[in-house]
Parts: structure tokens; sequence; C-alpha cells
């Protein structure tokens, strides 16, 4: 199969409960980080991987983020006239053009795997990545981008993998290993939140992937699994039974949880200190609330 990869799905469709009541009305997803929503994040590290069409599974209640993707012309012409050049370019770049984005429904939060199969039609038979936009990775070399190089010397299915504390194996999909080959790791099985004490490592995956059509296929036969949900760590783990290859791969990077507010927090600490306009106070901050609390 050809290994381009030129389309990702975003699967935006959860009912991000850990965030209530502030997802009563505002999508996770356009929860910002420092000053962009989380989507826009997910969106500029599948642009640096040559993601060219972007296809979103939404639920209802999510149009605030078909509107983040429409033009501003009243913003922008404001901004001409006043001058602000910068602010400008910033509203630019996050434009999309027209017909490179498209929007589904998940009408029932049934899980990640039954979201993701909801853009089957879409995809054709090419492979294609899929991007959970609360998974944040501050790289060097966008996450994506890596698993996309790496993917030109293995084909197959592929899941970004990092390892996880024990005690934490049972919150995550976790990596059954074979075979270890620097950051590439063949997988001989896969189990999605496996109870304390059972996973079969510490190789957790997390939210990149890179997969076939196949994937898609098995979606049919695979029933509801870990907490009743349509796993899409089930459909992959079916390629591994129909003997074809599974791959984790351990990118460079850290990343953040932004599914949970310890995680966002996190993020928003460590973006923020990043920046040059921002860095300074905040660290000043920072220590002095260390201290306070020390005194
Ligand atoms: P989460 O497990 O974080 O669930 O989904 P959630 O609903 O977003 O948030 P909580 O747990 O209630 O706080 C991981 C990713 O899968 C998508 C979510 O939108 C998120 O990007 N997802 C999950 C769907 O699109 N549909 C689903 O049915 C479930």
């Amino acid at each position: 199969m050809n290994r381009r990869v030129s389309k990702a799905i975003f699967p935006v469709a959860g009912l991000g409960t850990r965030f209530l009541p502030a997802t009563k009305s505002v999508p996770k997803e356009i929860m910002t980080l420092v000053d962009r929503p989380l989507i826009q994040y997910a969106i500029d590290e599948a642009r640096a991987a040559g993601i060219e069409d972007f296809i979103f599974v939404t639920s209802r209640g999510k149009s605030a983020l078909e509107d983040y993707f429409d033009l501003a012309p009243d913003l922008e012409s404001a901004l001409e006239q006043k001058g602000k050049t910068e602010l400008l370019e910033i509203l630019r770049s996050t434009n999309m053009d027209s017909g490179t984005i498209a929007y589904l429904r998940q009408h029932k939060a049934l899980g990640l795997g039954h979201a993701v199969s909801c853009a089957r039609k879409l995809i054709g038979d090419e492979p294609f990545a899929v991007i959970l936009p609360d998974d944040v990775i501050a790289a060097e070399k966008p996450c994506l981008q890596q698993m996309v190089e790496a993917y030109q010397d293995t084909g197959g299915a592929m899941v970004a993998a990092m390892e996880v504390a024990p005690e934490q194996t049972s919150s995550y999909g976790v990596l059954d290993v074979a075979d270890q080959n620097g950051a590439v790791t063949k997988v001989r099985g896969m189990v999605e939140k496996p109870a304390q004490g059972t996973a079969p490592s510490n190789l957790a995956v997390i939210g990149r992937y890179i997969l076939t059509p196949q994937v898609l296929k098995n979606m049919d036969s695979i029933g509801r699994g870990a907490g009743g949900e349509i796993q899409l760590t089930d459909a992959i783990a079916q390629e591994i039974t129909a003997g074809r290859d599974v791959f984790g791969y351990s990118f460079k990077g850290e990343r953040y949880d932004c599914g949970s507010k310890a995680g966002f927090l996190q993020a928003t600490v460590a973006f923020a200190l990043a920046r040059d306009d921002l860095r300074d106070d905040l660290a000043g901050f920072l220590a002095d609330l260390h201290n306070g609390q020390q005194a």
C-alpha cells in the first residue's frame, strides 16, 4: 500500500465530562492553552506532518469549533485599519482553505473507535492519521511528523507510545512488546485499560495514530470493549490477530494530558514558560508562590 499520509481524523465528539461545567457550553477542544485553542495545536502538528485533508468527527454542541475555522472578515478589516499587522498575521495563520475541512457527526458517544469509523467513507483506500487534540505534545520535531517519517520504513499500523508509571497503565491502551528497535517497537498484542497489575508492559498508547483502512473494517467485527465503548485499540489489535504488522513509536517530546485538569494546568504553565513574552512574569510569580508556601 501507498505510504503517503495526507488525511487526518480529529475525533472531537467526546462529552468532556472531566471539565464540567465548562464543557456544558465550551467544547474541550476550544479551551485555550495560553492563547490558542487545543485544536489549533493539533492542526499545526498535522500541517507540519504534511496533512492536507482535515476530518473532524463532532457532536451536538460543538458549533464553536466549526466557527473557529471560519474566516473572520470583520475582525481582519478592523485589525487592518488599526495597523495591527502582527495580530492580523496570527489570525490569518489559523485560516483553513475551503474544501480542506470536513465535519461529520457522531450521533452518540459510543467510543473513540466508533468516532473514527464515522469517517470511513472519506478515507478511501489509503493510510490516514488520527490525532486526539487533548493530547498536546511539545517537541522540536512535531510528533506526527516523526511518526510519518518512521512509517515510510515500517508500513503497517503505528501508534504513538510512551512509558507510564505501572500504577497508571489502567488508564491507557497498553502494548505487549514483541521486539524493540530504537524508537520502533513491534507489537504482539494490545489491551485497553488493563486491570491493575495485569498490563503486559508499561508502554502506553497516546493520541497519535497512523492507520490503514483495514482497521476501519475491523470495527464491524469488534463489540463493545473497556468501559462499554467501541475501542480503537481493539480494532488495531485485530490487525495483529490477522497477522499484520502493528508498531509502537516512542516519540521524542513532552506529552501533556489536556483531557485532565492537572495535565491542562501543567501544559498551561509549561507553554507559558516557553514564551518570551510571559516567561519572566510567570516564573517570578511561581517562585513567590513556592516561597510563600515554604514560609
Ligand atoms: P476521552 O476519553 O478523553 O473522553 O476521549 P471525553 O468524552 O473527551 O472526555 P471525558 O473523559 O468525558 O472528560 C478521547 C478522545 O476521543 C474522542 C474525544 O472527543 C477525545 O478527543 N471521543 C471519545 C469521541 O470523539 N467520541 C467518543 O464517543 C468518545
